[in-house]
């Protein structure tokens, strides 16, 4: 059974699919951490995200850079979602992607792109969705957690840009697929928004 977990930043997609995974006994793949790296690799080789041809190049990063604690800084998120805009860099980094959602047995995949691209086929896709002022609010107290200086409104101008972004761009914008569960967190919590998100997959194996 592939799983495909959609959404933008902060909407508690990356959580529901950790816990899909568990809950299912499948491998789980952060998409997200894979454009996060190359943004990391871009910024350490002092390389410019938004040129093509540069953010190419940091698309080849090392695979021990996906354990770098930096990935998961707001910084790392914003040029994951720079360099995210680029083809080359879309491409490179999809046959990894497909390969693991390809594999024996299913697997659950969380990212943008992930119903509609990397596994058009997916048997279940859910498309996690939050207002803007739940993610910001998500997010504030995460970093708040992590000791990183950041206000509310600055988290929340940060995600609208993110959005934008990555809505917009010409390649594999973030839209929910048309088969795809839409579930909105704003109104859940984390116990909560994990249980709807078993039920919908539930349903789909009963059927
Ligand atoms: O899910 P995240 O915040 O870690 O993702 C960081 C950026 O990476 C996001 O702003 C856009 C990009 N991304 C993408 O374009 N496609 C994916 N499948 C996953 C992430």
């Amino acid at each position: 059974m592939i799983i495909a977990v959609d959404g933008p930043t902060a909407s508690g997609k990356g959580t529901i699919a950790k816990a899909l995974a568990a809950h299912f006994g499948l491998p789980h793949l952060d998409t997200g951490l894979l454009y996060r790296a190359v943004g990391r690799q871009v910024f350490l080789d002092c390389r410019d995200p938004d040129d093509a041809s540069e953010a190419l190049a940091a698309a080849d990063f090392p695979d021990s850079l996906l354990s770098d604690p930096a990935l998961r800084s707001e910084d790392a998120g914003g040029l994951a979602s720079r360099v995210s805009v680029h083809p080359g860099v879309r491409q490179t980094l999809y046959e990894r992607q497909r390969a693991f959602a390809t594999q024996d047995g299913g697997a659950v995949l969380d990212g943008r792109d992930i119903g509609t691209v990397i596994a058009p086929e997916a048997d279940v896709k859910l498309f996690v969705t939050a207002s803007v002022d739940a993610r910001a609010g998500r997010r504030f107290r995460e970093m708040q957690e992590r000791g990183e200086p950041h206000t509310l409104k600055e988290i929340a101008d940060d995600l609208r840009r993110r959005d934008e972004r990555d809505r917009n761009r010409a390649e594999a914008p973030l839209v929910p697929a048309e088969d795809a569960y839409i579930l909105d967190t704003s109104a859940l919590d984390r116990d909560a928004a994990i249980a709807a998100a078993i039920e919908i997959v539930e349903s789909y194996v009963a059927r």
